[in-house]
């Protein structure tokens, strides 16, 4: 059995492992996916942080941001760094966590969200990529955006500096 829950206090160790055991042989990553969580917790900016726990286990993980728009758009997030445990992947684990997080997202009064992803995963959950919205750096197609009411802005869209990228 799985449940999918916010993060609670002490389960931040456990959000570092199955996160950095995720991205460890991920060829686009550098490493730096834990670390990421902690400086948006650290800041005040983990907007919205899910696990996904089995047997009292954390097998996943996923987290929601605020991004910046510009020109300026208020209510917008990022996902991500989504994880799973390399040995609970492809279970549905990470399309329950991205479902849960986005519903959540949406009825808290959210206006969109945006990933940096694979379209392949990211279109089941009605992910597309807008041109409207550029993300500086990332090739067009693997940003992707999904409003929750209203149309997809147009503009420049920015991680939190907990990113380290601008
Ligand atoms: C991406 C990830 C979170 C998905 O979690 P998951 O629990 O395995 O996902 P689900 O079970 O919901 O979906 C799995 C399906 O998506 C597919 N899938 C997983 N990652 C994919 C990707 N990057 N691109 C395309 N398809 C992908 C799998 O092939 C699988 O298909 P199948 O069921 O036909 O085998 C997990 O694979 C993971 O932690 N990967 C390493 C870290 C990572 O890449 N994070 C996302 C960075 S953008």
């Amino acid at each position: 059995m799985i449940a999918i829950r916010p993060e609670r206090t002490g389960d931040e160790q456990a959000i570092r492992d199955v996160t950095a055991a995720a991205f460890k042989d991920h060829p686009h990553s550098d490493q730096s996916e834990p670390f990421i969580i902690e400086r948006l917790r650290d800041q005040d900016a983990l907007t919205l942080s899910i696990v996904a726990e089995e047997d009292g286990s954390i097998v996943g993980h996923v987290a929601f941001s605020p991004v910046t728009l510009t020109p300026p758009v208020a209510g917008w997030f990022g996902l991500g760094p989504v994880a799973v445990s390399p040995d609970h992947q492809s279970k549905g684990i990470g399309s329950r966590l991205i479902r849960e997080g986005l519903a959540r997202l949406g009825s808290d009064g959210a206006a969109g969200c945006v990933v940096m992803g694979d379209p392949d995963y990211y279109q089941k959950f009605r992910f597309r990529h807008e041109s409207s919205l550029v993300f500086p750096g990332c090739a067009p197609q693997y940003f992707m955006a999904l409003a929750f009411s209203g149309a997809v802005p147009e503009g420049t869209v920015a991680y939190h500096p907990a990113f380290g990228v601008e």
